[in-house]
């Protein structure tokens, strides 16, 4: 079963390739900011989560304005998994999925109950929607230094890759369903903001957040046959080590005090798959990108001005091998960077540099951009009209 999959995702990139003639890369854009334009589709909205209230309700007031965006991108993803495996996936979602709830750890466990109740969707099924974004998700994301020590943070967030093709639209069917429910969240506790997070409302870990003054956080995909997604099924099926790594992340953001002390615990704590972990600090030289197996750390790339690395970035591909060929965002991204130079860099300048094709996509939902010095976090909407590359 595993290689006829492989075959079909093969084929399938082979197709669409060539039906695009290959990748289009444009000319480093300038001066997109603020967003407008055909590559800004809006601007995201913020709620505020509440850590002093019961994990069950906390989402209530999210979930009740975006129950209707939930439901249609859930029928989305069971329109699609009902067409593999003769539905047996499905069968799965509905009859072993609400077992695991239980078995996810305190207090993620909870809130996925609440999201459930609120908004009438199957208990698997929003666990089903939780588990999604550790494996069908693509990025890019950047921490930079400038002459003044200032540390900024941003990603584009790429999701949907193959599911679903829309040919009239020319849009991925669920990418474009998943950026309705783009939200912003401020994490409050004793009515004070603790960290704030661009997230998709349902789901209840976190891909990009930022505690202010203190650090950045975001997490990228890291595909790679040194056990990829075999820990999680494993855990459905019983065998349970290592943690998500989206809860992981909020973990960090939630209870970790200082650069050092997220570093440590992003490197340490053993996960379900391999990821990618971009953190930025608050203070020159901290910004790094932490490759990650389940069980250890292969490597630690730091910020480094002595050797004139005034900024980390990380698409999906381990930093000192080459991305694969039909899929280099990263040569695009850094050329724009390093065109850029760092006197010149700023949260305006990286937007310009992650609106440029192929960095900005058919894939790519959003943008962040993070400013530890201020606690700033600006997300937004992202479209990109043809002629743009399908990833
Ligand atoms: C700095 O970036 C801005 C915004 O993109 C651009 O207009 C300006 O020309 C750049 N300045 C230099 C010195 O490159
Ligand atoms: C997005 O927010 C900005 C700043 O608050 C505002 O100027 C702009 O009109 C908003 N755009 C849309 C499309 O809502
Ligand atoms: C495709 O585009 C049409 C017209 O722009 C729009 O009405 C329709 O909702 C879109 N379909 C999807 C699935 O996004
Ligand atoms: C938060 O503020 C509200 C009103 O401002 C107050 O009623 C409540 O007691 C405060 N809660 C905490 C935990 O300080
Ligand atoms: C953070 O620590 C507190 C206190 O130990 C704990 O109650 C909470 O669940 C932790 N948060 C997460 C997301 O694990
Ligand atoms: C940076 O973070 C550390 C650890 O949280 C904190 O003690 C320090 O005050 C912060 N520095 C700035 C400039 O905010
Ligand atoms: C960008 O600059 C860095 C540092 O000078 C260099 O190592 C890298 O090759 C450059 N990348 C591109 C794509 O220009």
């Amino acid at each position: 079963m595993k290689l006829l999959n492989l075959r079909y995702v093969l084929m399938t990139f082979i197709i669409l390739t060539s039906y695009f003639a290959h990748g289009y890369v444009e000319e480093c854009r300038s001066r997109m900011y603020p967003p407008k334009g055909p590559t800004f589709k809006g601007n995201v909205t913020w709620y505020t989560v509440n850590l002093d209230s019961p994990p069950s309700e906390r989402w209530r007031h999210v979930m009740m304005d975006k129950k209707p965006e939930l439901l249609t991108m859930i029928q989305a993803i069971k329109d699609l998994a009902g067409g593999f495996f003769h539905g047996q996936i499905l069968h799965l979602v509905d009859k072993e999925l609400p077992l695991i709830v239980d078995t996810l750890p305190y207090p993620f466990n909870e809130e996925i109950k609440g999201v459930a109740v609120v908004t009438g969707v199957p208990l698997g099924e929003v666990v089903l929607f939780n588990i999604f974004y550790e494996v069908f998700t693509v990025c890019t994301s950047v921490v930079t230094e400038d002459l003044n020590g200032n540390i900024y943070h941003a990603r584009n967030l790429d999701f949907g890759l193959f599911l679903g093709w829309d040919q009239k639209n020319q849009t991925w069917t669920l990418t474009e369903k998943l950026k309705l429910l783009v939200v912003n969240i401020d994490f409050s506790q004793n009515n004070r903001t603790l960290f704030r997070s661009t997230s998709f409302a349902g789901y209840v870990g976190i891909l990009t957040g930022i505690r202010p003054r203190e650090f950045t956080l975001t997490m990228n995909e890291r595909f790679s046959i040194d056990g990829g997604y075999i820990g999680i099924l494993e855990w459905i099926f019983g065998k349970r080590e290592g943690m998500w790594m989206s809860f992981l992340t909020r973990k960090v953001l939630e209870n970790a005090t200082s650069y050092e002390d997220a570093k440590k615990q992003l490197a340490m704590t053993e996960l379900l798959a391999p990821a990618y972990f971009i953190l930025g600090g608050n203070q020159t030289g901290q910004g790094c990108v932490i490759t990650r197996t389940r069980v250890n750390t292969l490597d630690i790339w730091e910020i480094d001005l002595k050797l004139g690395r005034w900024y980390v970035l990380e698409t999906n591909y381990d930093h000192w091998d080459e991305p694969f060929f039909l899929d280099d965002r990263r040569t695009p991204a850094m050329k724009c960077i390093n065109k850029t130079t760092q006197a010149n860099i700023s949260l305006q300048t990286i937007y310009d540099v992650l609106s440029t094709k192929p960095v900005l996509n058919k894939l790519t939902t959003y943008t962040s951009l993070m400013e530890v010095s201020t606690g700033k976090l600006e997300s937004y909407v992202r479209a990109c009209p043809s002629p743009c590359t399908p990833w």
